[in-house]
């Protein structure tokens, strides 16, 4: 196919109040991890060329846009997350002349590339780190050195600068002997922050992403892009380092205490976001930008997402991922739907006017949804659930997400022993938090089990064959991650084949934004907010297409309601109130069939539930009143 396959939104139709049509208010981008892809060599890993020959079935399933995890140079400390060399391919992932020709075919399919800047920091292994040991070098202050806490040896235990843990375990800082003093890493110890306080580093890393657009890609998704400005004080001194070593914050049981409040979203952030917009994104046309942004608030979110500050279109906030009130992922209490709704209803509300978000429960970093919040106890159970979550997510406004896998309804890995882990969080934090006492061995295999990153990294399920498809069954090496076992059941070729898949619900789901204004630019509202198991919420759109109040007149409106239970539940009042549903169980509006746009049941089967103000396990669907 080389045509666009989608009609973007006419210009009459605003995404909101404030902002301009832009070309992705109604795009789909589709997150690849490329080692877990396709192998196309048989050595384990996936590559670009295997990326490339999946192109159809990406195109088939109606994304508009590809993201790739980092194919950069790389000693694969954090899979690619510690760039030793910006501007070249791992030959684990093939060259740069791999790189153009994946962009080419995905042109040619009317797919763009947006490829992970990841710029708060570079690997231990990258020139410019290296150089920076010496502190006579033009690069010397490129990073965040700094020297022992006073009245310590160098090097030595509790000499570290202050008391700040990686988030990936251990001290943040990491001592040097060539240098004589320490670096920070908020991330592992071969992944050493960047100092965006020196202009250098500033108009290097612009430079290399001019050099990426000016190739052919489309736009980057930005790793911790909201890390890069940190909290220094007037004298340029991060908090808690020299002379005031005790205010570095609340130290944990493991006795260290979270950069976080002192790392994120400085006082720079936006300058550093404009000035790059300006340095890099000006004059350019179909870009998109997405930026990392763990800790920010919603109302941060409308402000860097608003197009009059110019600084990004959009960013991944991630407190409806995460546990509530400062538990720790490992530890934290079973979810609830009401989390769930009250951080949502929060970032719908704040880019109502302006700016804009990003809607995703997948990534590469997160255990899978529907072992996480659905049920995949059974095959029907996991069926279901993986269709109405992605039927709550994909109505939503905003500009949605599909994790690899995630459109075949992948479950978490369930590995039984820890060295069937690759992560190097979950190896270290096993291990920090076991030998804390913090938790027990069996606690912490139990928690890697439902919130390791390796539950989402598993290859990618192409059929049933040994290795799923994701390397040729001879091939003479394993895949680097165990393939999980359920792909004899959860495979792309099997699902494509049956019009009832999770696959061929997912590809309804991007079908409907595109055809449907609607669903892409529409008002949102919750209905229902206290109820504990419907997740029930309106969407609405004037017909001269601005998206304003809910209950004016000449407005398209679809009610989504969504049973996020294995159990039947009850419509709840405001939402039958709003389908037209009678008190009596009887319709008043006249409940058809016709007006079910998706659901995870039949539509004559929703339309008779509907009749007597009940849901089935699981059932989710969209009416358009
Ligand atoms: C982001 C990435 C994650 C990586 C970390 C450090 O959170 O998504 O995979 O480990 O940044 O780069
Ligand atoms: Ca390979």
């Amino acid at each position: 196919m080389t045509t666009e396959q989608r009609t973007p939104l006419p210009d009459s139709i605003h995404t909101n109040g404030a902002t301009p049509n832009p070309w992705w208010a109604n795009a789909v981008v589709y997150q690849i991890y490329p080692r877990s892809f396709q192998d196309t060599n048989g050595d384990g890993y996936g590559d670009l060329p295997g990326i490339t020959s999946r192109l159809d079935y990406l195109a088939d399933l109606g994304v508009d846009v590809i993201w790739l995890s980092p194919v950069f140079k790389s000693p694969q400390d954090d899979n690619g997350y510690d760039i030793s060399d910006y501007q070249d391919i791992d030959p684990m992932f093939g060259t740069l002349d791999d790189m153009d020709e994946l962009i080419e075919e995905a042109h040619d399919r009317g797919i763009k590339v947006v490829m992970d800047l990841v710029v708060n920091h570079t690997s231990d292994e990258h020139a410019w780190f290296q150089a920076s040991r010496d502190k006579n070098d033009p690069h010397a202050d490129w990073y965040w050195w700094r020297p022992a806490r006073p009245g310590h040896e160098p090097g030595t235990p509790g000499a570290e600068p202050n008391r700040w843990g990686s988030y990936f375990g251990g001290s943040a800082w990491e001592y040097d002997p060539k240098r004589g003093e320490y670096y920070l890493h908020q991330f592992s110890k071969k992944q050493p922050d960047l100092n965006w306080e020196n202009p250098e580093v500033r108009a290097a890393v612009y430079r290399m992403m001019n050099w990426w657009l000016d190739r052919g890609i489309d736009g980057f998704r930005m790793d911790v892009i909201t890390l890069i400005s940190k909290h220094v004080d007037a004298n340029g001194e991060l908090p808690g380092v020299g002379a005031n070593t005790e205010s570095d914050g609340q130290v944990g049981p493991d006795g260290y205490s979270s950069p976080n409040p002192f790392c994120a979203d400085g006082p720079r952030q936006d300058e550093f976001l404009a000035e790059m917009h300006r340095e890099v994104f000006d004059g350019r046309e179909g870009t998109i930008t997405v930026g990392e942004a763990p800790g920010i608030t919603p109302e941060r979110n409308r402000h860097i997402t608003d197009p009059a500050n110019r600084e990004l279109d959009m960013l991944f906030l991630f407190d409806h991922v995460e546990p509530g009130g400062g538990q720790s992922k490992w530890t934290a209490e079973p979810w609830r739907l009401a989390h769930l709704k009250h951080c949502l209803a929060g970032h719908q509300g704040a880019v109502r006017e302006s700016g804009w978000t990003s809607l995703f429960f997948n990534n590469h970093d997160q255990p899978r949804v529907v072992s996480r919040w659905g049920d995949d106890s059974t095959d029907e159970a996991r069926v279901r659930s993986a269709k109405a979550i992605a039927l709550l997510l994909h109505m939503h406004r905003g500009t949605p997400y599909v994790y690899q896998g995630e459109e075949l309804g992948m479950t978490n890995a369930y590995f039984e022993s820890l060295d069937q882990y690759r992560d190097l969080e979950s190896i270290n934090m096993y291990h920090q938090l076991t030998e804390a006492g913090v938790m027990t061995p069996d606690e912490m295999m139990a928690a890697l089990k439902a919130i390791s990153r390796d539950n989402s990294r598993t290859p990618m399920q192409w059929d049933a064959t040994k290795y799923a498809g994701f390397t040729a069954p001879y091939a003479p090496t394993a895949p680097w991650l165990a393939v999980n076992a359920n792909h004899d059941v959860v495979n792309a070729k099997k699902e494509k084949r049956d019009p009832d898949s999770v696959l061929s619900f997912y590809k309804r789901l991007i079908a409907l934004r595109h055809e449907n204004p609607v669903v892409a630019a529409g008002d949102w509202r919750m209905l229902d907010g206290d109820d504990p198991h419907v997740y029930a919420f309106v969407r609405s759109l004037h017909e001269d297409g601005v998206g304003g109040g809910i209950d004016g007149s000449g407005e398209r409106r679809i009610v989504v309601v969504v049973n996020m239970s294995g159990s039947g539940a009850k419509i709840p009042a405001e939402t039958a109130d709003m389908l037209g549903l009678g008190l009596s169980g009887t319709t008043l509006g006249g409940v058809s069939a016709d007006r079910i746009l998706i659901s995870t049941y039949p539509a004559e089967e929703t339309a008779a539930d509907l009749l007597f103000g009940k849901l089935s396990p699981w059932e989710a669907f969209a009416y358009e009143l």
